[in-house]
Formats: structure tokens, sequence, C-alpha cells
């Protein structure tokens, strides 16, 4: 029972409804392999320190090792009512090596104890993450490579506004997720910080070498305060935050890409394998994957707003509530690696392995896009623009070009579908040349500065991207 997993002080058992509230056996025990690491370096440095004997250290290494077998094998037995992963593995432990078992929880409460494998599972998941940020931008610099030439309406107001290159577009999302990558390398600095030694909370009275366990564990600090040690999640909440507003750059391009493929816009296809169709309409195939991650991200923002109130009203030091950071941390970064994980196939394609080639990525339809961005006077601005280079101060322009789109509009053509006649009779300094500002590359070569839209300065920034992405 659990009263005899604590002491002689307790004179009633538990009743199951409330061992199955406390008990987080069943969520936490998948950092198991971080609480084996963590008790290692503990015991390690407990023997160099010579607070427990070397051949305590060496039984504790042989029943670790025969706990990793068994639960890799499956066969080890979890138990709810030894509550978490920590108390199971010392349990089996003690079954397994007797009084060393016992040793290795001194100097050490869980307080710190969970506190530092929450840090070590975490730091293993953002090195994942980050790998998988790479490959998501190395698939949207791929298709971008192949796209640059290929023209789009750009939009504001989700109305057409100027005409852009689609490798432009998706070089905007590069950029986000490159700051999230580094986002999440910074996060990674403030997780990678010991507890251990923190003991319950004050501290504790053996003589611990905090230095020798962090470095035993690769972590780049100790942490300076034993209350803040164990009671500080700063760092989970910091991630969160980090994977909420990389999960927002993900609905975003989402919310793209189910626009993009709507039977009236016709952009793009996604390949059929992340799709599905509908049970009644025999004509539909749904951008369900997009949309689910758009959906996920609700998921991920609710479980920073659920931690990040979780720690608003604790005293120090450690309080239960802390065992509820787990769950929501957990689902942050299983959502996160899915979502990235499916992106960069479903926009990149798979690699055949046949050919070496991928396939299945994004297939564009470039006709559709440049017959959009011929629609809606995307370049009134550059006929604004070569009225100003011929002397016109430009909020003049401005108004005058807004005379012609009027008169385009009344005709129902383009700027440049109005004959030269027509459009110097708005202003006579209008030449045959208008119609070389007024065509899509022209208007794109024209926005040819640090960061435009002109084909050389996005090559340029792919460049930049292949060379930073190998
Ligand atoms: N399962 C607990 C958690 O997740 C471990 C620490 C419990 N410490 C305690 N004194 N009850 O936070």
């Amino acid at each position: 029972t659990k009263a005899e997993a604590w002491s002689a002080l307790f004179s009633e058992p538990m009743s199951d409804l409330v061992k199955r509230y406390t008990s987080s056996v069943f969520f936490d025990k998948r950092m198991w392999q971080a609480d084996i690491q963590g008790s290692l370096a503990h015991a390690e440095m407990l023997s160099a320190q010579k607070i427990i004997a070397a051949e305590d250290f060496a039984a504790i290494q042989k029943g670790m090792a025969q706990i990793t077998a068994e639960i890799e094998a499956g066969s080890f037995d979890w138990k709810l009512d030894l509550e978490d992963v920590h108390l199971n593995i010392e349990a089996r432990l003690t079954q397994l090596v007797g009084d060393a078992g016992k040793r290795l929880h001194t100097g050490r409460s869980r307080n710190d104890q969970v506190a530092t494998d929450v840090r070590l599972w975490l730091r293993g998941e953002i090195d994942l993450i980050e790998g998988l940020l790479v490959e998501l931008q190395r698939s949207l610099v791929e298709v971008a490579g192949k796209n640059v030439d290929v023209i789009l309406p750009g939009f504001t107001h989700l109305q057409v506004a100027q005409p852009v290159s689609f490798a432009h577009h998706l070089l905007a999302y590069v950029e986000m997720f490159k700051r999230d990558a580094e986002r999440m390398l910074d996060v990674r600095k403030r997780v990678n910080v010991l507890p251990l030694g923190s003991a319950a909370l004050a501290g504790t009275t053996y003589p611990l070498d905090r230095e020798r366990v962090a470095r035993t564990l690769g972590m780049e600090g100790v942490s300076q305060n034993s209350l803040d040690g164990v009671s500080d999640r700063d760092f989970a909440i910091e991630f969160t935050a980090a994977a909420s507003l990389c999960m927002v750059h993900i609905s975003r391009l989402s919310e793209e890409l189910i626009i993009w493929m709507s039977q009236n816009f016709g952009f793009i296809r996604i390949a059929d394998r992340f799709t599905t169709g509908s049970s009644i309409m025999p004509q539909k195939k749904n951008p369900d994957v997009p949309e689910l991650a758009r959906g996920k991200t609700g998921r991920v923002v609710g479980h920073l707003m659920g931690l990040i109130t979780l720690m608003k009203g604790q005293p120090l030091a450690y309080n239960k509530d802390n065992q509820e950071d787990k769950e929501p941390l957990f689902d942050t970064v299983d959502t996160l690696k899915d979502t990235l994980r499916i992106f960069a196939e479903m926009i990149g394609g798979q690699v055949n392995p046949a050919t070496g080639a991928k396939e299945g990525g994004i297939t564009v339809n470039a006709g559709n896009m440049r017959a959009a961005a011929l629609k809606g006077y995307a370049t009134a601005t550059d006929l604004a623009d070569y009225l100003v280079k011929k002397g016109l101060p430009f909020r003049d322009a401005h108004e005058t070009v807004a005379h012609a789109v009027k008169l385009a509009t009344q005709k129902g053509v383009d700027l440049t579908e109005l004959p030269l006649a027509e459009l110097q009779a708005f202003n006579p300094n209008i030449e045959a040349d208008v119609f070389d500002a007024l065509s899509l590359e022209g208007s794109l070569n024209a926005r040819n500065t640090l960061g435009g839209t002109a084909p050389v300065q996005v090559r340029a920034q792919l460049a930049k991207h292949q060379a930073r992405l190998g």
C-alpha cells in the first residue's frame, strides 16, 4: 500500500480514487531514461565524495542496467501504488540490489529529482525539434528554389495587392521557422541547468559536488538557489511559449495552403495522402492535415495558458501542483514534433529510395497563380511609381492611377489593356514603356531592394538559406 511507501506515520490507506488522482506514473514513466541517467550521475558523485561506498555505486549501476533492460523489454511492472516514475524505479532498484538501492536517495529529494528529470527529458526533445525545424526549412527552400519565377498575387487584407514571387512567399515562412529554431536554442540554455542538490528545498547536509553531477549530465550550469531550484518551471513555460509561436506559424501556413487549394484559387495541390474524402459528396478532397494543424495550434496555446496559470499562485518552494506540468508539456512536444514532421513531408515530399529524388510534395499550378495575379490591378502601384519617375509627386500619382483603375474597372479590362492614348489622357508623360512597368515581371524586377521580391533578391536569399541549411 501507499502508506508503506512513506512511513509508519500513516494510519490508513488511500482510497483507489485518491490513488488514481494523485498518481502520475502512467504519464511520467516516459521520463524513465532521464530518471535513471540522473540517478546514476548522483550515485557516481555520492561515491566519489565517499558519501556512499564504491560497491554501493557498482550495485546501483548493475541494478539500473537490469531495470533499463526490463523497461525496454516491456516487462517492468509499473505500479500505481508507487505513485510516480521515481518511486517505481527506486523500489525496483532496492528489490534488486538491497541496501545500496536504499542509499541512492541520500542528499536528494523527489523535488530536485523531478525537476532534473523534466529538464533532461526536455533537452533531448528540444534537440529533436531543432532537427525537425531544419527539415521543414529545407523542404520550403527546395520548393522555393523551383518557383522563383512563378508569380502569384500578394495580398493585404486578403485583397490583391502586388504580385510576388511564389519563392518569396515560401521564404517568408523560412524566416519564421528560422526564428523558431533560434528561440528553441535559447530556451535550451535555461533548460540545461541542474537543480539536483537543492534536495527538498533548503539544500542538504551532505558534501555534494553539484558541479560534478552537472558535468556528468552535460548540463551548462547549476541552479544557484535551492528554493528556486525545486520550484522553477519557467523553462517549461518558455518552451511551451516557443512551441506555441511555432504552431502559430504552422497555422498561418495551413490557412494559406487551405485557401490556395480551394477550387476558387487552384494555386496548389497537396498529395492525396494528406487529404480525406467526404462521406456524402463524392467530389471532395479535403485538406484535413492543414486544418488539423490549425486546430492543434489552439491546443498548444491552451497548454501555455495551463502552465502559466499553474504557477501563478504557488508559494515557494515545491508544491504538488507542479505534477500538473507534465501532461501539457508532453502533449506540446508530441503535437509539435508530429506537426513539423508531417509538414516537412507534405510540402517537400519524401525521398523515393529507388531514384533518390523527393516525390509527393505540393504541386504548384503556376498558370492559375499568374492568372490571379493579372486580376485585381496588382500593378497599379507600379503605374504610380512610373509617374513619380516622370516627375509627379507620389500623392498626385496615386490619385491619377486611381482614376485609371476606375476607368479600367468600368470597361472590365486590366490596366495593360487600356490603349496608350487613353492612359496618356490621364498624364501626357506616359509613353509606350509603361507596359513594361505594368507587366508582372516588370513589377517584380523593380522591387530590387534587400528583402524585396525581385528574382535577383529572392535568389540571393535562397543561396543564403541553402548555405545555412546545408
Ligand atoms: N511526481 C511528482 C511530480 O511530478 C514528483 C515530486 C513529488 N514530490 C513530493 N514531495 N510529493 O512533481
